[in-house]
């Protein structure tokens, strides 16, 4: 590949701009300066940099984000701070997207992607990719409410039942549920529908893939391509 197109490829700005850096003598490759744009490039575990940051070639990207409360998953977000804000302009260029979305006060797991087929794997709804939350609720949690979300509950402007696996109570107002769908508000929906109110939620798990204990809020990793297979393990449902 061309030294100016790998750039483009990576987030750099348009194949002029590429250009630019490129023969201003911003970029290096093996430490050494590579000022032609035409430069033919093995892209397999390239390595390079520019203006002294380090990149690694990728191909597609796909990250894993620790989300904050008070961001929106928009690229125009209406009330509060875009998630795209957490993250550096190359990826932005490279056209970052949601993997489905959380509430702007939801927090947790929240993964990211410029591969459409991956986004389409983890959020098309005939493709059962299980979502695990953390739920802490207004009013104490009840035995009933628990039963209730384990059988299934019926939601406003919804066909069918929707039903929780994985109920757990973990303290008096915080429960963990699982579920299989990804409609608007799902979980909120669902436990104001046994009766109770969410006061916190919090995604722990996509698939097979949980939220590492240590990545700190707002932090961010790329997933390895065993990261990528365990996110995208479809449930038995
Ligand atoms: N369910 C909700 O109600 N909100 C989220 O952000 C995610 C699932």
């Amino acid at each position: 590949m061309l030294l100016e197109k790998m750039l483009q490829s990576q987030g750099f700005g348009s194949r002029k701009e590429c250009q630019h850096v490129i023969k201003q003598g911003y970029v290096r490759i093996d430490g050494q300066v590579c000022d032609n744009p035409k430069q033919q490039l093995q892209v397999q575990n390239l390595h390079f940099d520019v203006f002294n940051e380090s990149y690694q070639y990728r191909e597609k990207v796909y990250i894993a984000l620790n989300k904050p409360e008070g961001f929106e998953c928009s690229h125009q977000p209406q009330y509060h701070q875009s998630v795209f804000a957490l993250f550096p302009d190359m990826l932005i260029q490279r056209n970052l997207q949601c993997v489905g979305r959380l509430d702007q006060d939801t927090t947790g797991l929240l993964l990211l992607t410029d591969d459409g087929q991956f986004l389409q794997a983890l959020t098309h709804p005939r493709k059962h990719v299980a979502k695990v939350y953390r739920v802490t609720t207004a009013d104490p949690i009840t035995a009933a409410q628990l039963e209730s979300l384990a059988s299934g509950v019926e939601l406003r402007n919804e066909q069918g039942i929707y039903q929780a696996t994985n109920v757990q109570q973990l303290a008096e107002h915080q429960l963990e549920m699982t579920i299989h769908q990804g409609l608007y508000h799902q979980v909120k929906r669902m436990i104001a529908a046994v009766g109770n109110k969410v006061e916190q939620l919090h995604r722990q798990q996509i698939g097979q893939l949980a939220l590492p204990s240590d990545l700190a809020e707002s932090d961010w990793y790329y997933l390895s391509e065993q990261d990528i297979q365990l996110a995208k393990m479809q449930d038995l449902l």
